[in-house]
């Protein structure tokens, strides 16, 4: 027998189409209500997806029914959203990142403590049969013990497709808080936490043309750092190198590395669930593709939502957690706040891995006692 956990999702704009296709199928879940501050938008979404209300935010927050909202609303309201939940009673899990600014992400995770409510955080990509494959290859001794790490994420910028890039070169956007979430969670969920950073970030092109429509031509002012390169000192003793840009044409080297004592592993892109993870070993004839043993190959976001519920039920820690998140966004800031102040910043947060999951999970089966 299941009790799921009574959802309410707030933000039905773009990303919300594949959580509400998964999280309706999820027997952890039972979507509730949608919300938006665009009425019709939330109105739409559940139609589409047979969720029985739609509501304004304030009315979702004052649903009792409702335990758990679902944050997919923009980066600049994460944390609004989320502390008004935790104030209506309610657990909360953000889409990435889990709020702009430290000190909001802080009171977030403090009211949780105080109410004894959850705080949990996208991506929960790490969850997915590729990255997941990685963690058990890389616990095993597979590449022996990991001393560096690199991550690339290049590109010249969304503003040649994206239809209203502005948003991307305002503060708590750039490539760092935009895309920085998917490899700093997969490095620290593979290495633990990092203990000191530094880094340098500029803006390479202060001003960017719209080049896709309907705003063809418009310029947008950039105001934060578009390159940022920045170094990690995991508390295990390996270093790590991230560099995320929207400054640059691509290069030949891009996605995740992990170098151990005795061999090499390339990743599987961050921002997916699936493979391919290949790993280098001396002695061996050539890099190998490595089994994919665990499930959610495929795009699962929501994994991350029915892991928290079964945890909530089930009185243990859940995976995509607030904790992780935090430290996450505490490592963007300081690297940005290193290459300003011109020094190395020690990290004042810390997390714990997250618990590998067992191959053969699945979210489709219900888990909760
Ligand atoms: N689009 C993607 O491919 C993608 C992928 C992964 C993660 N994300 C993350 O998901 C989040 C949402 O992204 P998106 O692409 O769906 O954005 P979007 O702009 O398409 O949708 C956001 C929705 O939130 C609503 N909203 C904004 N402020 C609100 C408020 N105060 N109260 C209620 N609703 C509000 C908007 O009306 C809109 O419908 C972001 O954090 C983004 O980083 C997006």
């Amino acid at each position: 027998m299941t009790n799921p956990v009574n959802i309410g999702i707030v933000g039905c704009g773009n990303i919300s189409s594949i959580y509400l296709k998964n999280c309706t199928r999820f027997p952890s879940l039972r979507v509730l209500a949608c919300a938006d501050l665009v009425l019709e938008r939330a109105q739409a979404q559940a139609t589409a997806f047979g969720v029985p209300k739609a509501y304004s935010v304030d009315e979702l927050m004052a649903d009792p029914a409702i335990e758990l909202v679902l944050n997919l609303t923009i980066p600049a309201v994460h944390g609004e959203i989320g502390l008004a939940a935790l104030q209506a009673g309610k657990h909360v899990y953000n889409e990435k990142p889990l709020a702009i600014e430290r000190e909001s992400a802080r009171q977030m995770l403090e009211l949780a403590e105080s109410r004894g409510l959850r705080v949990g955080c996208a991506p929960d990509t790490f969850m997915g049969g590729g990255l997941q494959t990685c963690r058990k290859l890389i616990d095993q001794g597979l590449i022996g013990r990991p001393v560096a790490a690199q991550a690339f994420m290049q590109s010249r910028g969304p503003e040649s497709w994206h239809p209203s890039p502005d948003f991307f070169y305002q503060p708590g956007a750039g490539p760092m808080f935009d895309m920085g979430p998917y490899y700093l969670t997969t490095l620290t969920m593979l290495l633990g936490p990092v203990r000191r950073v530094t880094g340098s970030a500029q803006i390479s092109h202060p001003q960017r043309v719209i080049g896709s429509q309907p705003l063809q031509g418009t310029i947008i002012t950039v105001n934060t750092p578009t390159h940022i390169a920045g170094v990690l000192d995991f508390q295990s003793g390996a270093v790590g190198t991230i560099v995320t840009s929207f400054d640059v044409h691509p290069g030949k080297i891009k996605g995740i590395e992990v170098f151990g004592t005795e061999g090499t592993m390339i990743l599987p892109d961050p921002n997916a669930f699936g493979g391919p993870v290949i790993v280098y070993r001396p002695g061996e004839l050539d890099w190998q593709e490595q089994p994919i043993e665990h499930t959610h190959v495929e795009n699962s976001r929501g994994i991350g939502v029915a892991d928290m519920a079964d945890a909530i039920r089930n009185g243990q820690p859940h995976r995509a957690n607030g904790e992780l998140a935090f430290h996450v966004l505490d490592i963007m800031h300081a690297i940005h706040d290193a290459s300003r102040e011109g020094r190395h910043i020690e990290l004042q947060s810390t997390m714990e891995r997250p618990a590998a999951l067992p191959t053969g999970w699945s979210a489709l089966e219900a888990h909760a006692a």
